[in-house]
């Protein structure tokens, strides 16, 4: 048995070589049966699909559509961030358009007809030079997997949410919140601001992932209409968020994301603004269920009711458009300083 498996790997490792890049591996039909089309759910179509299968150099991507209505072309990352069909660096116009991945790294695939691409018709892969054999039993030692845990011991943040997009449709589809919310963290004790025009859009807190995933209005628990919204993140796990005016949650004015333990120590110390001296903070727990949550239970924020700031670290509620997008802050603050230092040296010297 396992002779006749080594003889099989060897024979498949032999006909790898002779054969080398030239041999198709696999064959991918972009989104399944849904073909190559304007997505319905926007670009979380392509960007789940895509995240459910692994690409390998050689393998084929069939790009199902029927010619005439849309066409699949190759652009860079910038291009296909922006949907930019101005130069791409190839186009197939025949569906279906079958096309064999010859490098390894990212590949962008975007449709050129007018809009398309804006509403999710993109498709962004990582091909890995490996060719894509049968998974073969690794007898070495496992690597073991780096999962750098950040502790969540900072202070409370608040954030604006699609920072100057705002909270409306968003041009690129659902990947817009999605990507803004990637990179960040949310901590117990922050706070998202949607800042939308009132009566266009509002904000309402969705019961379950199954009702955000289906943009089901009606399994909502709080819905605000006055800008800008201000939630305070209560109790850790995932939120859920969503535009209850027609189309405009499957449109991709929605947002998920993850809320992890508590910021700080919750004791209710007066001045949180500087941790005092001891450098050891309390272990956090690693299972974010493992903190209670608080007596209130479902988030019920109140607008109108955040007139009453009873802490006083906090900036006042009139200072919700000072902030500028957090992302901008340091890269500004680092830029601004080497010029302070040197008025500061030309003002001595002067
Ligand atoms: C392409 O789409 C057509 C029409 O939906 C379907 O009949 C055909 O099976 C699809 N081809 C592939 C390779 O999925
Ligand atoms: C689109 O891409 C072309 C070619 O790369 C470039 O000249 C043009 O400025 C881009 N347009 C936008 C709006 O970025
Ligand atoms: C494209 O791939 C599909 C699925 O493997 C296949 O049925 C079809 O014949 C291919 N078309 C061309 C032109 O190679
Ligand atoms: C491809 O992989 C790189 C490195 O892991 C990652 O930064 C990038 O986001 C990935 N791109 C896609 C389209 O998955
Ligand atoms: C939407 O949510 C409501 C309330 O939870 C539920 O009664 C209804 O069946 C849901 N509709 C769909 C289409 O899932
Ligand atoms: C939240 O975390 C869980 C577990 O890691 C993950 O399955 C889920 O996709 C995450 N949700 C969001 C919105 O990031
Ligand atoms: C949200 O937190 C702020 C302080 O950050 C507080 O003034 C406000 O009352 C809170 N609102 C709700 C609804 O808990
Ligand atoms: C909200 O949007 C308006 C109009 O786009 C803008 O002037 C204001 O600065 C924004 N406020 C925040 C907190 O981003
Ligand atoms: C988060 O991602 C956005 C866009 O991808 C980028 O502009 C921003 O600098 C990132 N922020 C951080 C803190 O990594």
């Amino acid at each position: 048995m396992a002779r006749k498996l080594n003889m099989s790997l060897f024979i498949v490792a032999i006909l790898a070589a002779a054969l080398h890049c030239s041999v198709a591996q696999r064959t991918h039909v972009v989104g399944n049966s849904l073909g190559w089309t304007v997505p319905p759910g926007g670009p979380t179509a392509y960007s789940t699909w895509a995240s459910q299968q692994t690409f390998s150099v050689g393998d084929v991507l069939v790009f199902n559509f029927t010619t005439g209505t849309h066409d699949v072309a190759e652009v860079t990352r910038s291009s296909f961030d922006g949907c930019n069909t101005t130069s791409p660096m190839s186009l197939n116009t025949n569906g279906p358009a079958n096309i064999t991945l010859m490098t390894a790294g990212e590949h962008h695939y975007i449709c050129t007809f007018s809009g398309h691409c804006n509403v999710g018709q993109k498709l962004a892969i990582n091909v890995s030079a490996a060719p894509s054999t049968s998974p073969a039993p690794q007898p070495g030692p496992a690597t073991p997997p780096p999962v750098p845990a950040p502790s969540p011991s900072r202070t409370p943040q608040t954030y604006v949410v699609g920072d100057s997009l705002g909270w409306l449709v968003p041009p690129g589809g659902p990947i817009a919140y999605q990507t803004w919310a990637s990179n960040k963290t949310f901590v117990v004790g922050d706070v998202l601001v949607f800042n939308f025009t009132s009566g266009a859009h509002n904000v309402a807190v969705v019961t379950s992932k199954a009702a955000y995933d289906s943009c089901n209005t009606s399994a909502t628990s709080t819905t605000i209409t006055t800008s800008p919204a201000r939630i305070n993140l209560t109790n850790p796990g995932e939120h859920f968020y969503i535009c209850t005016f027609p189309q405009h949650c499957s449109l991709g004015q929605k947002l998920a994301i993850n809320v992890t333990g508590t910021a700080s120590t919750p004791s209710p110390t007066p001045s949180p603004a500087t941790p005092p001296s001891s450098p050891t903070p309390a272990p956090a727990p690693s299972s974010p269920g493992a903190t209670p949550p608080s007596p209130s239970g479902s988030t019920t924020p109140a607008p109108s009711g955040s007139t009453t700031p009873s802490t006083p670290s906090t900036p006042s509620p009139s200072g919700v458009s000072a902030p500028p997008p957090p992302s901008s802050a340091p890269s500004f603050a680092v830029a601004a300083l080497p010029f302070t230092f040197l008025s500061i040296v030309l003002a001595l010297f002067y």
